[in-house]
């Protein structure tokens, strides 16, 4: 019988008990998976669960019968902390938390390997979505050339909302907050830095060097209007969330998180509601795309077990699969001398756009407006060119 332990007995956290209380995994993990403590600062009138539960964490890291621990609390501290501790004592540590994978991963996967146990982290991208174990061993033969995904569940339904129902920012998110799939501070979702960890954690499996969070340009969904609704639908398009990377052939990394427009005739284009998808082109395999429920209780629970499981199974001989190099040298493309297509909303005339954006195609569908594509320009020169463009009014990358 494995013991194991939860931190944080939150929603991941209680998902994990229930799936572990209701299932057997004599057949998958080799013996029965048993959680013997809840950690949680908080009181919870459940007598359920009072058997389990601790406030203190000395309980866990002094009790030898732990071998496995799900640390689903989020935030850097104290779960850095204590997930240091327990890999330093030879305890296997799997989570959800992508702000700590995304802040500690090298330093954390490294502790792992020097002390032979595991730590494992499929729910930190895509909630439920298998997408880190594809990428560590099933794409292995591949060179990863590109990765684009919809990474955050609460910004899709958001944006889902206002396309489908009409319904303006403030009243998408405040339904999202009420359906509990927004994290406890919304701007982390709308303001896409949750879905910047995942692309940065996606990133550094892709490519084996660990890709810090904070180089990528991120940008959220805050200032979308249904005015901007209105112009993408008169494109065929919707507006979606988009985490994308790619590699250079030098070996240089872009990645950016941006509301990028999307033409209803890609896949990833009816993704909705609090659905992830994420793509992973490679040189051999093509496109492959890994889709489902990117947030909620039980989805993310289940990926939490599924990494519980593998290493209740792994408890002898470790897997190390994942090895991301930190190095000084900078892995990262220049981002103002990427090309994109953009669109722009502005009040000017067609004959001053034309003056800087020659190949420009107009969209109209308001008076005193006007939308304009630009097709295949660096950022640094799109830049350049709209500062002579009267009153901007919003932009967007195309997908
Ligand atoms: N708030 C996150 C989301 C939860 O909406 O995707 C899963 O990371």
């Amino acid at each position: 019988m494995a013991k194991v332990a939860v931190l944080g007995f939150g929603t991941v956290g209680s998902g994990v008990y229930e799936i572990i209380r209701d299932k057997s995994f004599i057949k998958t993990a080799g013996e029965e998976i048993d959680v013997k403590y809840l950690l949680d600062i908080r009181d919870f009138d459940n007598d359920e669960i009072k058997p389990y539960l601790t406030k203190d964490f000395n309980d866990i890291i002094n009790d030898d019968e732990i071998t496995v621990v799900a640390e689903v609390m989020g935030g850097l501290h104290p779960a850095y902390e204590f997930t240091k501790q327990l890999l330093q004592k030879g305890v296997s540590v799997v989570t959800s938390n992508k702000e700590l994978v995304a802040t500690y991963g090298p330093e954390l996967l490294e502790l792992a390997k020097e002390n032979n146990a595991l730590y494992m982290f499929e729910a930190s991208v895509g909630g439920g979505i298998p997408v880190i174990r594809p990428m560590t061993i099933c794409t292995k033969a591949n060179d990863i050339k590109k990765i684009a995904g919809i990474l955050n569940g609460t910004t899709n339904y958001i944006l889902n909302e206002m396309f489908a129902k009409g319904k303006d920012f403030e009243s998408a998110l405040s339904d999202a907050q009420a359906k509990g799939y927004a994290e406890k501070n919304p701007a982390a979702d709308v303001e896409g830095h949750d879905a910047c960890r995942k692309l940065a954690i996606l990133s550094s499996m892709a490519w084996g060097r660990f890709v810090d969070y904070n180089k990528i340009p991120t940008e959220g969904i805050c200032n979308i209007t249904l005015e901007d609704v209105k112009y993408a639908e008169a494109q065929n398009c919707v507006i979606k969330l988009i985490g994308y990377a790619d590699v250079d052939a030098e070996g240089k990394i872009y990645a950016s998180v941006s509301p990028m427009l999307v033409s209803k005739d890609m896949i990833i284009s009816s993704v909705c509601d609090v659905f992830n998808a994420v793509s992973v082109t490679g040189d051999s395999l093509g496109e492959a795309m890994f889709y489902g429920r990117g947030a909620g209780k039980l989805p993310t629970a289940s990926a939490v077990v599924a990494d519980i499981i593998d290493c209740v199974r792994h408890s002898d001989s470790k897997p190390h699969n994942i090895e991301w190099e930190v190095t000084d040298e900078d892995i990262m493309q220049n981002y103002e001398c990427k090309k994109h297509t953009y669109f722009v909303r502005c009040a000017d005339t067609k004959e001053n756009i034309k003056k800087y954006f020659d190949n420009a195609e107009f969209v109209e569908i308001k008076d005193n407006e006007l939308g304009f594509t630009a097709a295949d320009i660096a950022e640094n020169e799109f830049r350049a060119a709209l500062e002579n463009v009267n009153s901007p009014i919003a932009v967007f990358k195309r997908l």
